[in-house]
C-alpha cells in the first residue's frame, strides 16, 4: 500500500510513518517543519519539505496513493487566540489543499486528525454525537476542515474517517516550544531547574494519552469498516488537574515543585475529557500506559535529546492586555 502522511516530521505523523514503514508499506511524507523536528523523520520515508498550501507543488506526490493520514496542522490551541491568521491558515488552507489533491488523485481513504477542541466547553466526557461547539480559532479551523472533508468526500466518493486525538504525550513531541504541550514544557523547564508555570489556578483538568496507545487505534482506521465515523482516540481514565500533572512530573524528576501561577488564558476550557467508548467498541482501544509511565518515557526522551531553551519561533499577531505575559515578555 502507498501511504501519504502530512506532518510526517511531527509527533504523531512520525510515529505513524514508522509503523507503516515497518509494515512494509511505501510512505510519502510532507512537512514544512513549522512544528516538528527534522530528525523525527524515518529514513525510509520519501520525505518532502513542502508547505501543503502550495497546491501545485504537492499535487503530484499524491499520485498512486491509497491512503492519506492528514496530521499536519499548527496544533496551537492557546496561541490561536493571538495568532489566528497563522494558525488557521495551516489548518483550513492546508487541509483543503490536502483534501483536493487526494480527491484529484483518486486516493481511496482519508484519515483526518481533528482535535478535542471541536467540542469546546460542553459537558464532559465529550462524545462523538455532540454537535461541535469550538470556542477558539484552532477548534473552529478544525471543524471547518472536517466540514470541507465530509462535503467533498461525499460528493466525490472518497472514504474518510475523522479521528479525534487528545493531549498526547511521548517521545518526539516538541518540548522547546513555549506555545503548547504543557507536560513537555514542564519537563523541559524542570530539567533546567525552573519551576513549572501554570495558567490560572491549575484546577483545569485533562486526560493525557501515551502516543503508543493512540497508535494502534489510529492505524486500524486505515482498513476498519468505519467510513464516515468520528472517533475519539485516547483514554478516559486518570482525569487529572494541571496541578497534579506538575506533581507527578516533579516526582519523576525528583524536583521539588512550587508552581508559578500566572493569569489564565482566554477561552481555555476548564474540563476537557473525551469518552473512549466508541474507540473501545469499534477499534478495540485499550489504555496500556498509566500517566506516570507515559511521563517517564517522555522525560527519558527529553533528557536524552537534551533540555533546550524555549524557541519563540512563531509571531504573536495580536498583542494586547489579554496576551499572556509568558509569551509577550518571553518568560518561559
Ligand atoms: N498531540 C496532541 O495532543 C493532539 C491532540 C489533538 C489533536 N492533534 C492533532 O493531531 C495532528 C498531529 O499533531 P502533533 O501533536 O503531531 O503535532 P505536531 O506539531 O508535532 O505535528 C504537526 C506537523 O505538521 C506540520 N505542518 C503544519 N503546517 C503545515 C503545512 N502548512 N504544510 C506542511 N506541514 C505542516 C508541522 O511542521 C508539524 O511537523 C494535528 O492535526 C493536531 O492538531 C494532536
Amino acid at each position: 500500500m502507498k501511504v501519504l502522511i502530512t506532518g510526517a516530521a511531527g509527533f504523531l505523523g512520525s510515529h505513524l510513518a514508522d509503523w507503516f514503514v515497518k509494515n512494509g508499506d511505501t510512505v510519502v511524507g510532507i512537512d514544512n517543519l513549522i512544528g516538528g523536528y527534522r530528525d523525527n523523520v524515518n529514513q525510509k520515508v520519501d520525505f518532502h519539505e513542502l508547505n501543503l498550501i502550495e497546491y501545485e507543488k504537492i499535487l503530484l506526490l499524491f499520485e498512486g496513493v491509497d491512503l492519506v493520514y492528514h496530521c499536519a496542522a499548527t496544533a496551537y490551541e492557546g496561541l490561536s487566540v493571538f495568532s489566528p491568521r497563522l494558525v488557521t491558515q495551516n489548518i483550513v488552507d492546508a487541509s483543503i489543499a490536502t483534501i483536493t489533491a487526494s480527491i484529484a488523485q483518486k486516493v481511496v481513504r482519508f484519515v483526518f486528525c481533528s482535535s478535542m477542541a471541536r467540542y469546546g466547553a460542553q459537558r464532559v466526557p465529550f462524545t462523538e454525537e455532540m454537535v461541535p461547539l469550538p470556542q477558539d480559532p484552532y477548534g473552529i479551523g478544525k471543524v471547518a476542515a472536517e466540514n470541507l472533508l465530509v462535503n467533498l468526500a461525499r460528493v466525490h466518493g472518497m472514504e474518510y474517517v475523522i479521528a479525534v486525538p487528545h493531549n498526547i504525550i511521548g517521545p518526539r513531541q516538541k518540548y522547546d516550544d513555549p506555545y503548547r504541550n504543557v507536560a513537555a514544557i514542564m519537563i523541559n523547564r524542570m530539567l533546567q531547574g525552573e519551576q513549572p508555570i501554570i495558567y490560572g489556578d491549575g484546577t483545569q483538568k485533562r486526560c493525557f494519552s501515551f502516543v503508543q496507545d493512540d497508535l494502534h487505534p489510529l492505524v486500524k482506521l486505515a482498513i476498519a469498516p468505519v467510513v464516515g465515523e468520528v472517533i475519539n482516540i485516547g483514554p478516559d481514565e486518570e482525569f487529572v488537574s494541571i496541578n497534579e500533572l506538575a506533581e507527578v512530573i516533579g516526582r519523576i524528576l525528583d524536583f521539588k515543585v512550587k508552581p508559578i501561577y500566572v493569569k489564565d488564558r482566554p477561552q481555555e476550557v476548564k474540563l476537557a475529557n473525551c469518552s473512549a467508548d466508541k474507540a473501545r467498541r469499534l477499534l478495540g482501544y485499550q489504555t496500556t500506559y498509566t500517566l506516570e509511565q507515559g511521563l517517564r518515557e517522555m522525560a527519558a526522551y527529553v533528557k536524552k535529546r537534551g533540555p533546550k531553551p524555549f524557541d519563540y519561533h512563531l509571531p504573536l499577531e495580536i498583542v494586547n492586555e489579554k496576551t499572556p505575559d509568558t509569551w509577550k515578555d518571553r518568560l518561559i
